[in-house]
């Protein structure tokens, strides 16, 4: 996940008695090559500089996994945010565990954008580990974790405690659609031991445990669009904008969609509740929700029931953000996550899932053959053929619609779901706005200025249209995690 980049030198926060020293070797000398004459201070201050952290979290890991057939490094990257809006690269920190023991701390090296001899192909691995990591980080924490897992302790406490007559019941039901069957099937045969998952991604046997390890960190309030955005640091408050936040990175596609349709869901939330609960009185009073409450906090997600970020559902106000936060994570997160695997992953050589071998040193028979061959060291390098063949026919079918999926603001049943007819009108409302959401975004793909939205590969950013058709559409925000 990209997060603004704040403080400079960039501290690890691992414990240095049992893993030496992470702190990170990127100077400004690195940084300051590409930043076309100011500072790093100045980007820093101007909030021209992102981070992709993959560092921390994988250390502990990394000895244990690159025990095996994969050879991979823990990776810092720094971006600068350019006039045009694009992000471009301006260091890499590789690091890989110390020979002699963790408490050495690790053995790490950096290297800047080079675009001829053999430097240019060192520079292309080097972006290589980067994305095998995201690819790891992408699957097993923002697609696996944020959304599938995480969505499951909501979907059996609201069946355990809210009957199906339950107006609150009536607003989720939708967005829990075949949840716990794709879990099922998940843990069955691609997140398993041994499965696709452990067999074609970086992580391997450590897949779900790294993945358990990082929910430790994962706070229910941050999962509002507006929030994560605020803590990552690519937004700031701002009240004179229409959501209350201002991009900092202006051409984001996930994050400037992601908000418009974060405030339609808002908005219907808002008058379905306030219709329901006319005072926070009523709403405290009310013993199944208040049941379904506990139960989700204090055994569902029973590891963190102690934290203090918990709401404690007393409000109006607070059910309105818990309830939105739910649908935006089985709805647009989980799409934005899932459907775009195989038009974005697709083609391997760009979005490699683990790695071999490690990077060639100088002086060494294999840095002569990157001069001579560089493609077939890139090859030899990253995700064998096998793998390649399971992992793109798995996210190939992850990217795919059912014949039978209900979008968002539609629902099985239509506007039976109810007789009250002020909830049928502010669903009918919220559809309405969905359809007028999509054409905005079709609008702006056309932009050619936003050039974030189709990049070099000419493919725009529509993965949160909400409508689509069945199949692999690019597009479309189905009500649940059905896939
Ligand atoms: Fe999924």
């Amino acid at each position: 996940m990209l997060n603004l980049f704040q403080d400079f030198p960039i501290t690890s926060k691992l414990d240095s008695q049992a893993y030496g020293d992470n702190n990170s070797k990127i100077t400004k000398e690195h940084l300051e090559l590409n930043l076309g004459g100011i500072t790093v201070e100045q980007a820093i201050q101007n909030k021209k500089l992102f981070i992709l952290d993959h560092h921390d979290y994988l250390i502990p890991y990394l000895r244990r996994i690159n025990a095996t057939t994969t050879k991979a490094y823990a990776t810092r990257t720094i971006f600068l945010l350019k006039d045009d809006g694009t992000l471009t690269p301006l260091a890499i920190e590789l690091s890989k565990p110390h020979p002699q023991g963790d408490e050495h701390g690790p053995v790490t090296d950096v290297y800047v954008p080079a675009h001829e001899g053999p430097e240019a192909y060192i520079w292309l691995l080097a972006k290589a580990y980067v994305v095998v990591n995201d690819s790891c980080y992408h699957q097993l924490v923002s697609h696996w974790l944020n959304t599938h897992a995480v969505v499951e302790p909501f979907i059996i406490a609201t069946n355990r405690h809210l009957s199906v007559v339950h107006p609150i019941y009536k607003l989720l039901f939708p967005h829990y659609r075949d949840t716990m069957n794709i879990n099922s099937l998940a843990r069955k045969a691609l997140v398993n031991a041994d499965g696709i998952i452990e067999t074609t991604f970086l992580w391997g046997k450590y897949s779900l445990e790294l993945s358990a390890v990082i929910y430790k960190d994962w706070v229910f309030p941050d999962q509002a669009l507006p929030a994560d955005l605020l803590k990552r640091g690519v937004a700031v408050k701002d009240d004179s904008s229409p959501h209350g936040v201002r991009l900092v990175i202006e051409d984001y596609p996930y994050a400037s969609d992601g908000l418009e349709i974060w405030a339609a869901i808002k908005t219907w939330v808002t008058e379905y509740v306030s219709y329901y609960y006319k005072s926070d009185a009523v709403l405290k009073q009310d013993p199944e929700l208040q049941a379904w409450w506990k139960e989700l906090v204090e055994v569902g997600h029973g590891d963190l029931k102690d934290k203090s970020w918990w709401p404690k559902l007393q409000t109006r106000e607070e059910l309105i953000e818990a309830s939105t936060t739910i649908i935006w994570t089985a709805s647009a997160l989980h799409a934005a996550v899932n459907f775009g695997q195989y038009p974005y992953g697709g083609y391997i050589l760009n979005r490699p899932t683990l790695t071999r071998k490690f990077i060639p040193e100088k002086g060494s028979a294999e840095y002569d053959q990157l001069s001579k061959n560089p493609e077939k060291v890139f090859l030899s390098t990253i995700t064998g053929k096998k793998e390649t063949l399971i992992d793109l026919t798995v996210i190939e079918i992850l990217s795919k619609h059912a014949s039978d999926e209900v979008y968002l603001g539609q629902r099985d049943g239509g506007d039976n779901f109810t007789s009250d007819a002020e909830a049928v009108q502010a669903f009918k409302r919220f559809g309405k706005k969905l359809a007028d959401i999509e054409n905005t975004l079709a609008v702006k793909n056309t932009d050619a200025t936003l050039k974030n939205r189709t990049g070099p590969a000419k493919l725009p950013y529509t993965l949160l249209y909400p409508s689509s058709k069945e199949g692999l559409t690019f597009r479309g925000i189905p009500n649940s995690i059905s896939i």
